[in-house]
């Protein structure tokens, strides 16, 4: 069986300030989405891609099936939109062995992360996350503000997309977590349902890039703009 891609879009792109979904945002005159699945077939990704849409959309579902993706209907939160999209898998690619969830707001991750990712899935790993290293200091702290102490930042990482899973892995932990009754809003990638409930399984972390940044607010955008003009035409 072959790889899927699931291209989460459905988040509504609050924080952007747009009042439109964050996948519709223009980036050089074209939207997010758009840059997404392009940068999924430049990185030799031929499968089915599904992008989960928010309810009602018409515009973003019309985006993806111009670039040869199918819109799912996603739901509430980034978690509950994977799982819609993994039901649809399932009913209409049931020879799906491996699927890529990546965010449609990391549109300019480079095709090289997409091939770690692949390359890792085919040598038999069944959960495998890009990362890169903080540059930040990092502290933890209470409620109230005060800190609780500097944590070592050398054995911390910042998690990316195209996160890369064995589809059946996959689909039992975001059962799981339902059966289970965690709140799915606090789930923010998918890597740590397995952690959560499929211990014992690796998760193999491989180098992210920083151009896989997420398109949150909007410094982002102007970020990503400055990394589309510096990109060969
Ligand atoms: O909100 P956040 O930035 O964590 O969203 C990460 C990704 O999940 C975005 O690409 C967003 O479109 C997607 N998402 C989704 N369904 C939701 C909320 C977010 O597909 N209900």
């Amino acid at each position: 069986g072959g790889f899927a891609v699931v291209v989460v879009a459905a988040g509504s792109g609050t924080r952007l300030g747009h009042g439109i979904p964050k996948a519709l945002v223009a980036l050089d005159g074209r939207p997010l989405l758009e840059h997404a699945l392009r940068g999924i077939r430049c990185a030799g990704l031929t499968g089915p891609v599904l992008v989960t849409v928010p309810a009602g959309d018409v515009e973003l579902s019309a985006t993806a099936r111009a670039h040869g993706a199918r819109p799912v209907t996603g739901g509430a939160s980034r978690a509950e939109s994977v799982r819609e999209a993994l039901t649809e898998l399932a009913r209409s690619e049931p020879a799906c062995t491996a699927v890529l969830v990546h965010d449609a707001a990391r549109c300019l991750t480079p095709p090289e992360v997409f091939r770690t990712v692949v390359d890792r899935l085919r040598a038999g790993e069944r959960a495998v996350v890009p990362v890169l290293p903080v540059a930040d200091t990092m502290r933890r702290v209470d409620d109230a503000g005060r800190s609780l102490g500097t944590v070592d930042r050398t054995v911390l990482r910042a998690v990316q997309t195209p996160q890369g899973f064995d589809l059946a892995l996959l689909r039992s932990v975001h059962r799981a977590a339902a059966e289970a009754g965690t709140d799915p809003g606090s789930v923010t990638d998918d890597a740590s349902l397995v952690e959560a409930h499929a211990p014992g399984t690796t998760v193999l972390t491989v180098p992210g890039h920083e151009h896989a940044f997420k398109i949150t607010r909007p410094l982002d955008l102007v970020l990503a703009e400055a990394v589309l003009r510096g990109r060969a035409p």
